[in-house]
C-alpha cells in the first residue's frame, strides 16, 4: 500500500526587485536576519523568516510586502530570488493551506527585541516607527517604478569647498506642473541612466529632500537635494558612485527620473511650540536643513517659538555643507554645535562628544514632551549617539530604557541613517 503524502503548503515572504530600492531598511528593521542582499537583490530566507512583519511598515516603497503560495520542498532559495528581476508567478491549483503565519521552522523562530542590547542594536529599532502625533499627513509613493515621473534640474551647485576632496552638491529639481507633494524628513529616489553589467537598468537610489514642504523657493513647485559624490567606498577603495556622480554632474535644464515621496515617521511635528533636536553628519544635513527652513519661515509668520538644537558632524568647516547660510542665523532661533573630526586647528570631535558636553540643556529638552530627536547621516554615529543620551540622561538620575521607550512610542525620536 502507498501512502501519499500531500505537500505543505506555506506563504513565502518576497521582495519585489522591481519595485525595491535597495534602502536595505528592511534589513535593518528584521529581528531575526533573514534579510540579506547581494549587488543584485534584497532577498528573504524563508528558513529563518517568521512573518512578524518588523520591515513591512518602514519598507518606502512596499516592495517588502508580497506572500506567495509555495510548496515548502519547492520554496524559493536565496540564490532563485538574487537572480530574479521580477517576482515569480503563484503556482496554480496548489492544495489548500499556506495561511497560517509561518512554517513550522519559521515559527521556531524568535523575534526577540534586539534594542534591549544597545552593544548590537540595529539602527531602525532604536528609533520610533511612527511619526510624532502632530506631524502632518504625508503623501507617499505617489510615483512607483510603474509610473515614474520626471523633473528638470533649476540648479546644482557645490556646496564644500573646492580646495577638499569631499564634493557635496546642493541640487534643485523643478516638478513644473507635476505635483509632488513633500513633507520635511521625507525623501526621494532617483533613477540614474544606463545599465548595469547584467545590462538591466540600474536600479534607484534614494536621497533626503533638503527643502521645506513649500519648495525651496516658497510657493514653487521645487526641491533641493544634498547630494556626496561618492568616489571611494566604505573601504576607502576608489568607486565612481554610479547615481551620486551622475547627478553631481548634471547642468540646469537637465530631466531626471524620480519616484517617491517616500517615509512617514522621520517627520517634524506641527506645533507651534514643538523642540527640534537635529543630530547629523555630512548630507545627513539635508532632512535638517528642511526642517529648520520650515521653522525659520514660520518663525517669521510668528507662527513658531519652539527651540531649535543642531549637533552636526563634519571633517572641517570647508566639508560642511550648508556652513554659511548655517552661521547666519540667528543664535536665538537655533543653538548650533560644530563638531570638526579633522580641523587643523581644534581637537577631534564627533557629534555624541557634544552631546555629552551639551548634556544638561540635552536632557532638559528631551524631558519636555514637546521635544523631537531626529539623527541622520554616517551609520556609524548611531551607536555613539545612543550611547551618549544613554549616559547624560542616567547622569541626571533619570531612567534611560524608560525614557527611550517613551520617546519610541511617542514618535520623538527617529534614525535615518546610511
Ligand atoms: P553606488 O554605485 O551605489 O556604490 C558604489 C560603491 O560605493 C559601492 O561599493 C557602495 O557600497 C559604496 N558607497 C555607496 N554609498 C557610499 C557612501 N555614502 N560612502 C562611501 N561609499 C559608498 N546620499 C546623499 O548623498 N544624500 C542624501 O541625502 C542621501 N539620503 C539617503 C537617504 C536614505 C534613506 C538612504 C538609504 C540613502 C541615502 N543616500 C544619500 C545614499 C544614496 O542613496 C546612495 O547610496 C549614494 O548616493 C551612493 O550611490 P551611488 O549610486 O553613487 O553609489
Ligand atoms: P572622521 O574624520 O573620523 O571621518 P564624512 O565626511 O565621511 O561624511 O563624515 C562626516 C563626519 O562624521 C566626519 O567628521 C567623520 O569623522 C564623522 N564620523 C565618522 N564616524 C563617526 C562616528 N562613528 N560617529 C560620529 N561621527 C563620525
Amino acid at each position: 500500500m502507498t501512502v501519499q503524502t500531500e505537500s505543505i503548503v506555506i506563504k513565502q515572504h518576497l521582495i519585489d526587485p522591481e519595485v525595491c530600492i535597495r534602502c536595505n531598511t528592511c534589513e535593518e528593521m528584521c529581528p531575526v536576519d533573514a534579510i540579506t542582499h547581494d549587488s543584485n537583490n534584497y532577498v528573504v530566507d524563508v528558513d529563518i523568516c517568521n512573518h512578524c512583519m518588523a520591515c513591512v511598515s518602514p519598507c518606502p516603497t512596499g516592495s517588502i510586502d508580497h506572500w506567495i503560495r509555495v510548496r515548502a520542498e519547492a520554496s524559493y532559495s536565496l540564490e532563485d530570488q538574487f537572480s530574479w528581476t521580477s517576482l515569480p508567478e503563484e503556482e496554480a491549483d496548489l492544495p489548500e493551506g499556506g495561511d497560517t503565519a509561518a512554517a513550522p521552522a519559521q515559527q521556531a523562530a524568535t523575534s526577540d527585541d534586539p534594542n534591549a542590547d544597545l552593544e548590537g542594536l540595529p539602527s531602525t529599532a532604536a528609533g520610533a516607527n511612527v511619526p510624532p502625533w502632530s506631524a502632518a499627513h504625508p503623501y507617499v509613493n505617489l510615483y512607483t517604478h510603474k509610473n515614474v515621473t520626471t523633473a528638470t534640474v533649476a540648479g546644482n551647485y557645490r556646496l564644500t569647498d573646492d580646495t577638499t576632496d569631499n564634493a557635496i552638491h546642493h541640487i534643485v529639481l523643478d516638478f513644473g506642473n507635476t505635483p509632488f507633494p513633500v513633507l520635511e524628513g521625507q525623501s526621494l529616489a532617483v533613477f540614474p541612466p544606463g545599465t548595469d553589467d547584467s545590462g538591466r537598468g540600474f536600479h534607484a537610489r534614494q536621497y533626503s529632500i533638503a527643502s521645506p514642504r513649500d519648495g525651496e523657493r516658497p510657493g514653487y513647485n521645487n526641491l533641493s537635494l544634498t547630494v556626496k559624490r561618492v568616489t571611494s567606498d566604505y573601504d576607502g577603495n576608489p568607486v565612481r558612485g554610479v547615481c551620486s556622480n551622475y547627478l553631481c554632474d548634471l547642468k540646469k535644464g537637465d530631466t531626471v527620473k524620480v519616484i517617491g515621496p517616500f517615509g512617514s515617521t522621520f517627520l517634524m511635528p506641527n506645533r507651534p511650540n514643538s523642540n527640534l533636536i537635529m543630530i547629523c553628519t555630512g548630507t545627513g544635513s539635508a532632512p535638517m536643513r528642511a526642517m529648520t527652513e520650515h521653522c525659520r519661515r514660520l518663525v517669521k509668520k510668528d507662527e513658531f517659538n519652539g527651540k531649535l538644537m543642531l549637533f552636526f558632524g563634519a571633517r572641517s568647516e570647508k566639508e560642511l555643507p550648508y556652513f554659511g547660510p548655517l552661521m547666519n542665523l540667528p543664535k536665538d532661533f537655533i543653538d548650533i554645535n560644530l563638531a570638526l573630526s579633522r580641523s587643523p586647528t581644534q581637537p577631534k570631535q564627533y557629534v555624541q562628544d557634544l552631546i555629552r558636553e551639551r548634556a544638561d540643556d540635552v536632557v532638559k529638552l528631551l524631558n519636555d514632551d514637546e521635544t523631537c530627536l531626529y539623527v541622520c547621516g554616517l551609520k556609524g554615529m548611531e551607536k555613539g549617539v545612543l550611547e551618549a543620551l544613554r549616559d547624560i540622561v542616567t547622569q541626571a538620575g533619570q531612567n534611560w530604557p524608560q525614557l527611550h521607550e517613551q520617546l519610541k512610542a511617542q514618535g520623538r525620536l527617529h534614525f535615518e541613517t546610511y
